[in-house]
């Protein structure tokens, strides 16, 4: 190694540094005051983002609609629909459907019909479900208030009304279900029946009462 050049490592002056970088600074332009004109690249590229970002949304936004949007298949779902209110109906066909509705019911009167003492009383072996199919239909319509006697314990509480959810079908469906579910050997409930107390209930808005469906039972 040279004595000269030990000598401008260990202690570099201005003017050596300026040329060591001499030949690199020629390469750049050296900044400048004031604006710059924008890259034309740059322009193209921000316009281009912009439309493939347009073109991105017009292509999968499924025309905003907010069914698209639903998980699963669109196809699949809207048969399955269709076939829950009107596909067969059948006792049996019926009994399938009216288990897969019951688990709407089961959170109050419970998966093994017993209800909750006190609170929700029972369907398993009492006289409402195994009665008159058309106090059934009723309750499940328009719902139920105020004091009712049920398997001998008394019960005054709300249950809802289930005529805005469900369709004729599946209201036949869970009172089939129901009717011979865990002890109960009733007969089935047709859709029809459903459709015309329906019809005839239209007009009505209010819960019944226990006392009501027992005079329109006596009247019937
Ligand atoms: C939010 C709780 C709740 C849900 C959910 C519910 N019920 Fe009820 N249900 C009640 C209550 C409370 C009563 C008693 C009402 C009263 O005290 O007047 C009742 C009464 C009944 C009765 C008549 C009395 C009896 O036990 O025999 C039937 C039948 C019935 N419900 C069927 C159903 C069916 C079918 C479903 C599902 C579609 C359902 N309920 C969902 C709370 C509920």
């Amino acid at each position: 190694m040279s004595d000269s050049l030990r000598e401008s490592q260990e202690s570099p002056d201005e003017g050596d540094i300026h040329e060591m970088h001499d030949p690199i600074a020629r390469e750049f332009e050296r900044p400048e005051d004031g604006y710059q004109p924008i890259p034309l690249t740059l322009i193209f590229l921000f316009f281009a983002l912009v439309g493939w970002g347009g073109w991105y949304l017009g292509a999968y936004s499924g025309d905003w609609r907010v069914d698209v949007f639903y998980p699963g298949d669109r196809a699949t779902a809207a048969a399955e629909a269709q076939k829950e209110s009107s596909g067969g109906t059948s006792p049996e066909e019926l009994a399938t459907l009216g288990k897969r509705v019951y688990a709407q019911c089961a959170a109050c009167h419970q998966q093994n019909g017993k209800g909750v003492a006190g609170n929700f009383p029972p369907l398993d072996g009492t006289e409402w479900v195994t009665g008159p199919p058309q106090t059934l239909i009723r309750i499940l319509l328009h719902g139920l208030e105020g004091p009712i006697q049920v398997a001998g314990n008394e019960y005054n509480a709300q249950m809802p009304a289930w005529g805005g959810q469900l369709s004729d079908r599946q209201i036949a469906a869970v009172l089939t279900y129901i009717r011979s579910a865990w002890s109960n050997q009733a007969g089935p409930v047709k859709p029809a029946q459903v459709e015309s107390l329906r019809k005839e209930s239209a007009d009505r808005s209010a819960s019944w009462t226990a006392s009501e469906l027992k005079s329109l039972e006596s009247g019937q």
